[in-house]
C-alpha cells in the first residue's frame, strides 16, 4: 500500500476528527436530564416507594386521560411527552436506580449527568452506527482535502511556460503545422485550451486525483480483501522461491529491484524500460550484488566530478 508518510497521514486524519469530535458533542442536548425540573414520581402520580405494576398502572391511566386524540390542547400534549418521559425512567430497574440515586445526591452533578447519558445513549446508540458515522465524516474530509490539492497542483502546473509551450506544440501538431498568426500571438481560445489539456497527462508528483480508494471508510470496509490478498500474495511468494525455489519472475524481479534500491513506485515506473532490464539484470537484492552497484555508482559520480 502506498500511504503519504506518517507525519501527514497523522494530520490529515486528526484535524477531521477533532472537528467530528466537536460536531457529535454539540448534538447531545444539554437540557437537564431526567424529568426536567419535575419529579418523576410527581409527573405519575405515585409515591417512591410504589412497585413496578403500580407505575404501569398509572401510567396507563395517565397516558389515555391526556393522549392527543382525546386533549388536542397544546398543554396536554406537553404533559404527554412528559408522563412518557416519566414512564421511560421508571419503568427500567437500572434507570430507576440512578434516578433514586440521583434525588438522594443532588451535589453529584456531574456524576448523575454522566450516568445518566450513559445509560440513555447506551441504550439508544449502536456503537456500529457511531463508527459509520465517523468514518463517513472523516473521508468526507478527506476527500474534499485530496480533491482541493489536486486542483491547486494542477493550477500551478498549468501556469508554468513548460505546460504551456507542451499545449502549443499539440496544437500545432492537429492544426498540421498552419496556426491562424493572429490566433497563435495571442492567446488560444478557451475552449481549445480545454480540449487539448484533457489530452496532455498532467504528471504530478505529490498530488493525485482523489480517488475513493484512498478514503479511510472505503480502506477499513476492504481491510478484510486487503489483508487477504497480502496474506495469499506472502504465502505464494514463500511456496515458490523459498519451497520451490523457482528463479524469480521477471515481474517479482522487478519488483525486489524497486525495493532494494528504496526507489518509489511512482518514479520506479517512470523510468524507461532499457535502464529498468540492466538494473533488474543486475539482481540487486542480493546484497554483494547491491554493495558493487553502489561503489560502482559512487566511483561513477566522482569520475563525472
Ligand atoms: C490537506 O491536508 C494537508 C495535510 O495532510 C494540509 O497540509 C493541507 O493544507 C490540507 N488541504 C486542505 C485544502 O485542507
Ligand atoms: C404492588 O403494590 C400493590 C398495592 O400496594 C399490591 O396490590 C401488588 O400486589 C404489588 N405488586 C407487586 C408485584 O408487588
Amino acid at each position: 500500500m502506498d500511504l503519504p508518510p506518517a507525519p501527514i497521514r497523522w494530520r490529515a486524519t486528526a484535524i477531521p476528527f477533532f472537528v467530528a469530535v466537536l460536531f457529535v458533542s454539540t448534538i447531545s442536548p444539554s437540557r437537564a436530564i431526567y424529568c426536567d425540573e419535575d419529579d418523576c414520581y410527581d409527573l405519575l402520580g405515585v409515591s417512591q416507594s410504589a412497585n413496578a405494576s403500580e407505575i404501569k398502572k398509572a401510567y396507563y391511566k395517565l397516558s389515555l386521560k391526556y393522549h392527543p386524540d382525546k386533549n388536542p390542547d397544546p398543554e396536554s400534549r406537553k404533559l404527554f411527552v412528559k408522563v412518557a418521559n416519566a414512564y421511560e425512567i421508571l419503568k427500567d430497574e437500572a434507570t430507576r436506580e440512578q434516578y433514586d440515586y440521583a434525588i438522594a445526591h443532588p451535589e453529584e452533578v456531574f456524576y448523575n449527568t454522566a450516568r445518566y447519558y450513559r445509560a440513555y445513549y447506551g441504550h439508544k446508540t449502536d456503537p456500529r452506527a457511531v463508527l459509520v458515522g465517523l468514518l463517513l465524516i472523516l473521508s468526507g474530509f478527506q476527500y474534499l482535502n485530496q480533491s482541493t490539492r489536486y486542483n491547486q497542483a494542477v493550477a500551478m502546473v498549468k501556469k508554468t511556460p513548460a505546460y504551456k509551450n507542451k499545449l502549443r506544440a499539440l496544437e500545432l501538431e492537429r492544426s498540421g503545422g498552419v496556426t491562424n498568426k493572429k490566433k497563435s500571438q495571442k492567446n488560444m481560445d478557451k475552449k481549445t485550451e480545454e480540449d487539448l489539456s484533457k489530452e496532455l497527462d498532467l504528471q504530478i508528483t505529490g498530488a493525485e486525483m482523489a480517488s475513493v480508494w484512498k478514503l479511510l471508510g472505503v480502506r477499513f470496509v476492504l481491510l478484510p480483501y486487503t489483508l487477504g490478498k497480502l496474506l495469499l500474495w506472502t504465502a505464494c511468494w514463500f511456496w515458490r522461491y523459498k519451497v520451490k525455489k523457482y528463479p524469480y519472475s521477471w515481474e517479482d524481479a522487478s519488483y525486489l529491484t524497486q525495493r532494494s534500491l528504496s526507489i518509489p513506485l511512482d518514479r520506479w515506473r517512470n523510468i524507461d524500460e532499457a535502464t529498468k532490464e540492466d538494473l533488474v539484470l543486475r539482481r540487486l537484492w542480493e546484497k554483494s550484488n547491491l554493495e558493487s552497484y553502489v561503489a560502482e555508482m559512487r566511483k561513477e559520480s566522482k569520475r563525472r566530478r
